[in-house]
């Protein structure tokens, strides 16, 4: 049964373009783009608050804009106590994601805000509490708030570790931030695309968001990537690794991307980071750790790092817990998703497509005890 006028497109919509979007382009020659500027240009200048203006409404905030954005944030931080006593009624073996996920939807129907600048405005900022908490609360733990003063990204990193971050990490975590922020139609985004193209609110749209940045081909990686770094230990052993991984048919996390076939700009600037954390600290064997996995995987695979790689062994570095990863992504990843929403309501059409039927058309009803 083929519809006339059916288009059939690859699987996995791999090299469609399904909308035109004006927030962020990525591609194959490993460029990317921030409405308009190299994201080596927004790495090495900006902070976390300024893109993240720039990415939701198109262009660099003047003083004034930034300070009324990052005190708009500021005022909105303070998530419910319903919300906090429902992370903690999850329990200890609640899957920190979906503590996030969960809150991030109940938000939806306990949040005082009324219009939809001042809901997503709620989210962005709520969104690194919960980030920071969703470990915690739920095993019993003490609250971690956010420490008055502090800008988005010192405060997030403060309220993860409670350690005296030095001046390169705390730049550099910023810097990963800013990375995770936006990445065109990646698959939470487009999760997001289709949940606002019903015109459901930000809640709901986040939720879905989330629900799509758990698994290990997306948010997950990054976890998964740290994972297997500790399981490898050391640099000498990277190869054997790679080996049978490679006979078991596995993948290997935190490499390979849709977009990106010879370089991820992400992983590269993530790469001189790392290199230079170890270097402060005297210990670099996570760095040479990393370079040698992905020297391996380039010379046998042709296959490169992406940002999950060499962000996450940075959080480890900063003494932060794995299982925090994802919902840090999720945390400046939040502002990407607004972005998506708005520029999906402002001229929408219901994203539903069509499909292509393999079923058979000419059963008959067969009462069940007659099967
Ligand atoms: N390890 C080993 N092989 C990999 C690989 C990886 N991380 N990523 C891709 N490949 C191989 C596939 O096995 C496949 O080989 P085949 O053609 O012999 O079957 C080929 O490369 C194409 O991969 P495919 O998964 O079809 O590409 P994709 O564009 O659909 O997938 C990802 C992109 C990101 C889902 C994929 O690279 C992956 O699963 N990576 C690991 C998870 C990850 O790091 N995700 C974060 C992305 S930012």
């Amino acid at each position: 049964m083929t519809d006339p006028g059916h288009l059939k497109v690859p699987k996995g919509l791999a090299g469609i373009s399904i909308t035109d979007t004006r927030i962020s382009k990525s591609a194959a020659d490993g460029t990317l783009i921030y409405r308009g500027y190299p994201i080596s240009e927004i790495a090495a200048n900006a902070g976390f608050e300024e893109t993240a203006y720039l990415i939701l409404h198109g262009s660099l905030p003047s003083r004034n804009q930034l300070e009324s954005f990052i005190a708009g944030l500021r005022e909105r931080r303070n998530v419910p106590s319903t919300i906090i006593e429902m992370m903690r009624e999850l329990g200890d073996e609640a899957h920190p994601i979906d503590v996030v996920r969960t809150a991030a939807s109940a938000l939806g129907s306990v949040d005082e805000e009324v219009s939809l600048v001042g809901r997503q405005m709620s989210l962005e900022s709520k969104m690194s509490f919960l980030a920071a908490n969703c470990h915690r609360v739920p095993r019993g733990e003490r609250v971690r708030g956010p420490r008055g003063g502090l800008g988005f990204s010192d405060s997030l990193l403060h309220m993860l570790t409670r350690r005296e971050a030095s001046d390169y990490e705390r730049w550099a975590f910023e810097r990963v931030l800013i990375l995770y922020m936006e990445h065109d139609l990646n698959a939470s985004s487009f999760t997001v695309r289709v949940v606002a193209s019903t015109l459901a609110d930000p809640y709901a749209a986040a939720s879905a968001g989330l629900a799509a940045l758990k698994g290990p081909l997306h948010g997950g990686a990054n976890e998964a990537a740290m994972e297997m770094l500790l399981k490898v230990g050391d640099p000498s052993k990277a190869s054997e690794f790679l080996e049978k991984a490679f006979k078991d048919g596995k993948k290997i996390m935190g490499f390979g991307h849709r977009i990106y076939k010879e370089f991820d700009p992400r992983a590269r600037l993530c790469k001189e980071y790392l290199r230079e954390i170890g270097k402060r600290s005297s210990d670099d064997t996570l760095f040479r750790l990393c370079d040698a996995i992905e020297r391996e995987m380039w010379e046998r695979k042709k296959i490169a790092a992406n940002l999950d790689f060499y962000a996450a062994p940075i959080f480890y570095s900063l003494g932060i817990e794995v299982p925090l990863y994802t919902p840090i992504f999720a945390a400046s990843r939040i502002f990407g998703w607004m972005a998506h929403y708005n520029e999906q309501i402002e001229e929408n059409k219901l994203i539903r497509p069509d499909s292509t039927y393999l079923g058979r058309s000419d059963l008959k009803y067969v009462p069940i005890g007659k099967r």
